[in-house]
This record gives structure tokens, sequence and C-alpha cells, in this order.
């Protein structure tokens, strides 16, 4: 009896163990969905391990990094946050035709760095098109990195921080045909000879693909024809409807026209996971307001949380683009995308921690 008792009260702990680490990461899966791109294209911007420390500050613990900068790599170490790391498009040709390459590019700027840094994709290339002279390469530089972080990692623990890292590539939303409404879009015939092989491999791996979603440039490109509320999340329910759907935001239309595409390719069990989005300030039209970036981008990170019409209540993984102006970019509108300036103050109130 006292024995059984004593097991009886083992096993509540446990059970109280398993819930609570359900419950964390449960809470992990729906509050920490929020990464912010942090590009360097500026020659005012603070130095990597001020940046690194500002992001602890705010509590943003996800990173998109366009390439593997070794300053940027070094902050990173021992810090709580997750790498989404960038292989430059201009790497595509040598790190595809050379295993060698790619297993040097794996070892230098991941595996040397692995027993500290939380790697979580590999991003191969960034929004490349088919008229991109690289663009035969992408494919093939995936298969080559996969093969090196499956071949090289030696430790076991090492190994199983590797084995967690997803390769995967960016595209821009102009991979999407044009039609209407979501649910009838489907990717661009003239992008299939390099995407179908990418979406098999992303399948096979159960690895998401990236998707920079901008209802912004979806705005000024269209103009007279878009709501700005429906771009801000601000418009009311069931502006558009796509039976027996509708949506009230150019966001959530932007997401599941993306679903219905994957579907259509025979690719539905793909998660996307938003790699660039945002608002920018100055430099284009009456829209580039820092009050609309304030709603805008308050907005999605409220919206994320609660997934789209079409994957109801699956938080979407979202990369806020980003961090810091950045005067190096052309044109104007192009500077002015940041949540903070290069003193490293927001520009506008952002609450990243819903
Ligand atoms: C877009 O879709 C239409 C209808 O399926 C098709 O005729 C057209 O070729 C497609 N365009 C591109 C660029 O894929």
């Amino acid at each position: 009896m006292a024995s059984n008792q004593a097991n009886h009260h083992h096993a509540n702990i446990s059970t109280t163990l398993l819930l609570f680490s359900l419950l964390l990461a449960n809470l992990d899966l729906t509050g920490a969905q929020i990464g912010v791109t942090y590009g360097m294209l500026g020659d005012n911007l603070p130095p990597p391990n001020e940046v690194v420390a500002l992001y602890n500050q705010y509590n943003i613990h996800r990173m998109r990094l366009y390439d593997p900068n070794p300053a940027v790599l070094q902050a990173l170490r021992g810090s709580n946050i997750q790498l989404m790391l960038g292989l430059p498009s201009n790497s595509l040709q040598s790190i595809a035709t050379s295993q060698d390459v790619a297993n040097a590019w794996v070892q230098n700027n991941v595996l040397n760095y692995i027993d500290s840094v939380q790697f979580r994709y590999i991003v191969v290339g960034n929004e490349v098109r088919p008229t991109d002279p690289f663009c035969p390469f992408l494919f093939p530089a995936m298969q080559n990195i996969q093969t090196a972080i499956e071949t090289k990692c030696q430790a076991a623990l090492e190994c199983s921080a590797a084995n967690r890292i997803k390769v995967t590539a960016a595209f821009g939303y102009g991979v999407m045909n044009v039609s209407y409404p979501p649910s009838q879009r489907s990717f661009r015939e003239d992008y299939g000879f390099f995407l179908n092989p990418i979406l098999g491999f992303l399948t096979k791996n159960q690895a998401p693909l990236l998707l920079n979603v901008y209802p912004y440039f979806a705005y000024v490109n269209n103009p007279g024809q878009i709501r700005l509320d429906y771009t801000l999340f601000t418009a009311p329910p069931g502006l558009i409807p796509d039976p027996p759907l509708s949506y009230s935001n150019l966001f959530d239309a932007m997401m599941d026209a993306a679903y219905s595409a994957l579907e259509r390719a025979g690719a539905g069990t793909l998660s996307v996971v938003v790699s660039e989005t945002g608002w920018t300030t100055a430099g284009g039209g009456a829209e580039t307001t820092v009050d609309n970036a304030r709603i805008y981008n308050n907005n999605l990170v409220r919206h994320v949380k609660g997934g789209t019409p079409k994957r109801p209540g699956k938080p979407i993984e979202t990369y806020i683009f980003g961090m810091f102006d950045e005067d190096q970019k052309q044109p104007e509108l192009e500077k002015h995308w940041g949540l903070f300036s290069p003193n490293k103050q927001l520009k506008y109130p952002i609450n990243l921690n819903h």
C-alpha cells in the first residue's frame, strides 16, 4: 500500500511535469512565432553584439540573417535566438556544382557555431526568379547543403542539433500566378521547372516553404483596386467573399492563396513561413507613414497567432522586415522599413510579445 501510494504519488508528479512541459511547448508555439530580419545595409548600424542585445531586450527570439556574417554568428553564441541563416544567391553556382564547397560552407558557417548558436533554417537563395542566371543552381545547391549537413556532423550532440536544421528556400510573391479569388490561385507555370522539385524536397524533409508576403506592395502596385483598411487589418469582416470562406485582410488572402497553390501543386502538406513582411514609413506615396507601419505591424503580430481562414488556429511563423532602417538601400522607400532607428530607438510603439 505504502509503496503503491509512493508510486501513485510519483505518477502524479510525472504527469504534472509532463503537462507542464506540454504547456511550455505549447506556449512556445503560440507565443514566440515572431522574428525580425537583420539586414545590414546601413553605414550607421550598431555593432552585432549590441544588435543581439537589442533582440533580447525586446524578447525577439528569432532572427533572419541574409548571409553568414561571422561577427553576427559570433555575437549569437549563447543567445536564446533561433536563426534563419541565408545562403546568398551569388553563392548558388559554386555550392551547386561542388559538394566540397557545400561541405566547407556548412562547416565554416554552421557546424563551427553549432555548440552555441540555434540554427533553425538554412535559406538557400532569396526571391530567385526563373530568369535569374543562377536559377538552375538553386535546387542542386539545396540538395548539396542538405547532404553536407547529414554527412558532416561528427559528434552525437552536433548531429542532433544539425538534424533539426531545415534546408529551404525563400520565394518572392511573384511566384504566384495572378488570378482571383484566393482559392483559385496557383504558382506561375514558368517557375515549375525549379519550384516543383523543391516542393518535393521540402515535403520529404518536412520543411516549410518560405514566402515573402507584402500586402504593402500588392496595395501600391494595384492603385485604386485595394482598400487601405484591407491591407492594414482594419476592414470589416467578410469584405472579400470566397465561398465558403471570406477575407477581411489581404495578408490572409495572400497566405491562403499560397496554400491553395500548394494544394494544386500536390504539396498541400507543406506549411508556409512568412520570411518577410512589413511596412515602410517613408519614401513612397501617402500610405508610407509611421502610423500605417505601426498599425500594420502591431495588427500583424496579434493576427498571426490565429492562422488564416483556410488554416484556422495554426499560428503563422512570421518575420518582420526589418530590424533597422538601412540607409544604403535604393530606392528611397527601401530605406525606411526598420522597427528601430540606427540609434536603437523604436520608431513607433510595438508589442512583440503577444
Ligand atoms: C496563369 O494561369 C492561367 C490559367 O491557368 C494560365 O493560362 C497562365 O498560363 C498562367 N500564367 C503563368 C505565368 O503561369
